[in-house]
């Protein structure tokens, strides 16, 4: 039996709604499916307004130039991540601030955020990693408390819930990701969420490649010009009729996602009772979207051995991120909080498991029992 790590998610609807977009003939950006999957986001997420970008990285780098960032200034965030949280910043010339974040979750250390706050800093990006989401109470309190921008990178936590309320809709702006690896996807693709009201007008202009045509359409203008540094960020209308069938069903496959994280979440429990190995910490504050599973081995011998047990059973588990402060890049243009120590340790010996729709029960189960037989024999 083969278990991929991944397959992007398919619904019914996908190709007819390209159909629908090629017969409309606007195949540029800002048409009506652009408009439909905004209304959606906006809706089921609970903010103000929702921008389609290329990717998750195109959404940070536009976050990056909606935050006015600029040379000098600095952003805390997790080295845990994906490298363009950091990046996006970086291109800007601001200093990435890596700090460490919990053994129970990965995510970014609230105490330690508040502790590498400085003179420069000028904005605060968590990331929900896996799907968990983070503190975001405390992240909130630091935020207001020394008036910084709160960017959520909620790339993985579409439909993620933070005592009741979903994740991207802490921040005054926060991103998401529609890469093909992601729970939603349209290939590539990603969405800006801005929550703060006297930033959407200037987010309406970035988003416009930094042009008033928003004006023009109103006929507030009678021609539009350059207002504003920027790019080209929106996906054109055949990858946004593609994301709208896909976010219509985002419940549907949020919820199976969901139902196979919580079956290898109880398949591990005796496992990790017995110190083989352990497995995220789901508080009652947070709710998970299934986006991915993963262990944490008890060194990283075992944990590549274990990647090589189950690939020699055609099982796909990878490990995650090379900490961006160890990289070169990161090292080129960031700078580290303090010692990283759960970083440096956890991301050698973190394993992620197969999560897809479709994963059906009998591939699961394989996955499971190949863990377990990997722990008796050893
Ligand atoms: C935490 C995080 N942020 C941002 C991104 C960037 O998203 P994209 O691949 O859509 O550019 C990723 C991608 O995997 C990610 O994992």
């Amino acid at each position: 039996m083969k278990v991929p790590f991944n397959r992007p998610s398919l619904t019914a609807n996908e190709l007819p709604y390209i159909e629908q977009a090629l017969k409309e003939a606007h195949l540029s950006a800002y048409g009506n499916f652009t408009k439909r999957c905004h209304s959606i986001l906006e809706e089921a997420i609970g903010v103000k307004s929702a921008f389609l970008t290329c990717s998750g990285s195109a959404a940070l780098e536009m976050a990056a130039l909606l935050a006015d960032i600029k040379a000098g200034d600095e952003v805390i965030l997790p080295s845990f991540t994906f490298l363009t949280t950091a990046s996006a910043f970086a291109l800007r010339g601001a200093i990435p601030v890596f700090v460490d974040v919990h053994p129970e979750n990965m995510n970014i250390n609230e105490e330690l955020v508040a502790a590498a706050i400085g003179p420069k800093t000028k904005a605060i990006v968590p990331v929900h990693y896996a799907g968990l989401p983070c503190n975001m109470d405390a992240l909130q309190a630091i935020a207001e408390k020394n008036n910084l921008l709160l960017i959520e990178d909620a790339a993985h936590a579409l439909h993620s819930k933070y005592k009741g309320q979903e994740a991207g809709s802490f921040g005054a702006i926060s991103i998401l990701s529609f890469h093909a690896a992601k729970n939603v996807n349209s290939g590539e693709g990603g969405a800006l969420l801005v929550n703060d009201p006297d930033l959407i007008e200037r987010a309406k202009i970035i988003w416009d490649k930094g042009t008033n045509k928003g004006e023009l359409s109103k006929g507030l203008v009678s021609f539009y010009s350059w207002q504003a540094l920027s790019s080209a960020f929106a996906p054109s209308e055949i990858t946004a009729a593609f994301l709208l069938a896909q976010l219509e069903q985002s419940r549907e496959i949020t919820q199976e996602r969901s139902l196979i994280w919580n079956r290898y979440h109880e398949a591990f429990e005796t496992l990790e009772a017995r110190e083989h190995l352990k497995r995220p910490a789901l508080t009652a504050d947070i709710q998970q979207n299934g986006h991915i599973y993963y262990l944490i081995l008890n060194s990283q011998n075992e944990r590549d051995r274990l990647i090589e047990f189950l690939l020699a059973r055609e099982i796909s588990a990878l490990f995650h991120y090379v900490p961006l402060h160890l990289s070169p890049a990161g090292k080129a243009y960031g700078r580290s909080h303090g010692n990283l120590p759960v970083t440096e340790d956890y991301s050698r010996r973190l394993l992620r498991l197969p999560v897809f729709k479709g994963l059906d029960l009998d591939s699961q189960a394989y996955v499971c029992r190949s863990v377990q037989e990997f722990f008796s024999r050893n």
